[in-house]
């Protein structure tokens, strides 16, 4: 690691809101701090597209957070409708399978053809909030055996990135915590997003807004600077910084995090 201004531009913060005047709001408070924005179901399903312009006629970039998950020719679609509509980086999820994942590879190619530039079109693996005991209950537990292998979802991760690299995807949203192996595998040009971001001092009370407030529902966390030493191209912020009571002290925060340990690094 060089130089931690590096990563003010390798920070994405999710704006998880139902409106899009908290969007502004925050974003005034974090210009020329902040560049990239998430527009994720809650945002895009409340604003629509104006949530998109919105930020982009700010100057800032988007990542288009709506994990589609379909037959080939819908997903070609939307991915193709979501590059013209101004996002940055599209992502479907692995899941899908190859055959849909090259449908959304090609429909990206073709929108940057059309905007001009290019398109990152990326695939979810495994969520972050999914512990191993989660993975297995969902795709390996048909007979209730009770039998949990410790390190399943980072396997499934890898399996499903393998997948996306196959498809010729630039890239997965995984757990920092695979983000070192994926690179391994498949490539340091192989992006990696990660969202599932927790700084170790303010993590215990940020969880305001989540669906059960008395727990915080991502599993496979790690910190700001953990994520982008374990190669992240990008990190994915989203409660810590919008839950907190100053959105400007808690991204100053995240920033320390990254500069003090590349320093500590250094020494
Ligand atoms: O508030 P928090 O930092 O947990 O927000 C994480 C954001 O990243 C949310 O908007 C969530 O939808 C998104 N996300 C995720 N895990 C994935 C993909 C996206 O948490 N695998």
């Amino acid at each position: 690691m060089k130089n931690s201004d590096n990563f003010k531009d390798k920070i994405i913060i999710a704006l998880d809101y139902d409106d899009l005047k908290p969007v502004k709001n925050l974003l005034d408070k974090l210009e020329g701090k902040i560049f990239f924005y998430k527009v994720g179901f809650e945002l895009f399903t409340s604003c629509g597209e104006k949530s998109v312009k919105f930020i982009k006629d700010r100057g800032c970039k988007v990542f288009l957070d709506l994990k589609y998950h379909d037959i080939p020719n819908t997903v070609y679609k939307a991915v193709k409708a979501a590059g013209k509509l101004g996002a940055d980086i599209i992502n479907v999820h692995a899941s899908g399978g190859t055959e849909m994942m090259s449908a959304a590879k090609k429909a990206a190619e073709e929108a940057s053809e059309y905007a001009g530039r290019h398109i990152d079109i990326i695939a979810v693996t495994v969520l972050t909030s999914l512990s191993d005991g989660d993975v297995n209950g969902i795709f390996y537990d048909y007979k209730e055996s009770g039998v949990c292998n410790e390190g399943i979802s980072s396997d499934l991760a890898i399996h499903l990135a393998r997948l996306a690299k196959i498809s010729k995807l630039d890239g997965v949203v995984c757990s920092a915590r695979e983000s070192l192996n994926i690179k391994k595998t498949f490539g340091n040009d192989f992006k990696t997003v990660t969202p599932g971001i927790r700084t170790k001092t303010i993590s215990d009370n940020i969880i305001t807004n989540c669906a059960d407030n008395s727990k915080d529902d991502q599993k496979r966390v790690m910190t700001p600077y953990e994520a982008f030493n374990a190669g992240a191209d990008y990190i994915v912020v989203g409660r810590e910084i919008t839950g907190a009571a100053d959105p400007v002290g808690a991204f100053n925060k995240i920033y320390a995090d990254i500069k003090d340990n590349m320093n500590m690094q250094k020494i």
